[in-house]
């Protein structure tokens, strides 16, 4: 059954970002982040308080905070590998963090360095840190759909690192398909194992749109009673370590969607098209939200402009 409400997850100027290889300015990523709130959302990840060797382009993230307007009622989220990163996303006073462990080890190994156990037992510092220092925490399950290294991950596996996460203290955890992967019936099927065990409001899908199923993969999920989204404006996005992995669910294509079926999510879809195309002049490459690609083609037919 369709819900009347979701939350949206703005992961745009994080994971919509980080792999990008032009030169994007502070200035730049903070027009963006303030015209994602001005868009009307709720939930932006802003930045990576990561190691600046490992993601180059989230190096400022510190700067990109202390840049932006802070609009009342958005949360203005970072993710955070360890307690370094941790003092670093405090000091910027980010409204909440965001840890990421992985369903898979080699995934596991190559994105952080550690195990998916020495992972966790790291998260159990930095998660109770956060707490003590008055921040909610979300957590991420990499490769929940699929491994580039390893291929098919077990439903077991996902289950297990979930769980893990939530019983550290994160308030929600985003189940994600790093590389793009899932399909519909692979939802349903995930979701159904990971419900009997866990309260589906505590869970969020994080879908990359490699293989144009993200959008048909988010209909599963609002089935089968997920009511929290991530998305990246533009369909930017991938992580620089999940080889073949390409952008995110474009936030433009779920807004179409959810409008469509009406259901409510507080976020204006031209305003999101204008944050985007803003960004757009900025990168090597077009944009990959189906929306904006027709939009734009029915402008360049018509003759008018503007998102
Ligand atoms: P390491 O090399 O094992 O760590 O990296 P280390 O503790 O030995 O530190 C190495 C150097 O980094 C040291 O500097 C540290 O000070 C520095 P040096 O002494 O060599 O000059 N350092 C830091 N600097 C600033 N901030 C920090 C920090 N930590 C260490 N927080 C580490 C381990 C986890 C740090 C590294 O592997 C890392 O930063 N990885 C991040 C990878 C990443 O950002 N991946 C993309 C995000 S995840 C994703 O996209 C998936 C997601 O979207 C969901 C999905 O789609 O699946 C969330
Ligand atoms: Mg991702």
């Amino acid at each position: 059954m369709t819900p009347p409400a979701v939350t949206i997850v703005e992961v745009g100027p994080r994971d919509g970002l980080q792999n990008e290889t032009a030169a994007i300015s502070t200035a730049d990523k903070v027009r963006f982040v303030d015209a994602l709130s001005a868009a009307g959302h709720r939930v932006i990840e802003v930045s990576s308080f990561v190691s600046p060797r490992w993601v180059p382009q989230m190096a400022d993230a510190a700067e990109v905070f202390a840049g932006i307007t802070r609009r009342a009622g958005v949360r203005y989220t970072a993710l955070v590998p360890n307690l370094p990163g941790l003092e670093r996303a405090i000091a910027a006073h980010v409204s909440e963090v965001a840890v990421f462990a992985a369903a898979s080890e080699t995934f596991s190994a190559r994105n952080i360095n550690q195990s998916i156990d020495e992972s966790l037992h790291r998260y159990t510092d930095v998660i109770g840190r956060a707490l003590a220092a008055g921040l909610r925490v979300r957590g991420y399950v990499s490769c929940a759909f699929g491994c580039p290294f390893e291929g098919p991950v077990t439903p077991a596996a996902v289950l297990r690192v979930t769980r893990a996460l939530l019983d550290l203290g994160a308030y929600e955890v985003a189940v994600s398909d790093t590389i793009g992967v899932g399909h519909p019936g692979q939802v349903r099927e995930l979701l159904a194992f990971l419900g009997g065990e866990l309260p589906f409001d505590r869970l969020a899908l994080h879908f990359h749109d490699t293989r144009g199923t993200a959008l048909a993969n988010v209909l599963a999920g609002l089935d089968a009673g997920i009511t929290t989204f991530d998305a990246a404006a533009g369909g930017l996005g991938g992580c620089p370590f999940a080889p073949g992995a390409s952008g995110n669910l474009a936030t433009e294509d779920l807004l179409y969607m959810l409008d469509g079926l009406g259901v409510e999510t507080g976020v204006s879809l031209a305003g999101v098209a204008a944050a985007s195309e803003m960004l757009a002049a900025r990168l090597d490459h077009p944009l990959r939200s189906r929306y904006l690609q027709a939009e734009q083609a029915t402008r360049a037919r018509t003759g008018t402009s503007g998102a």
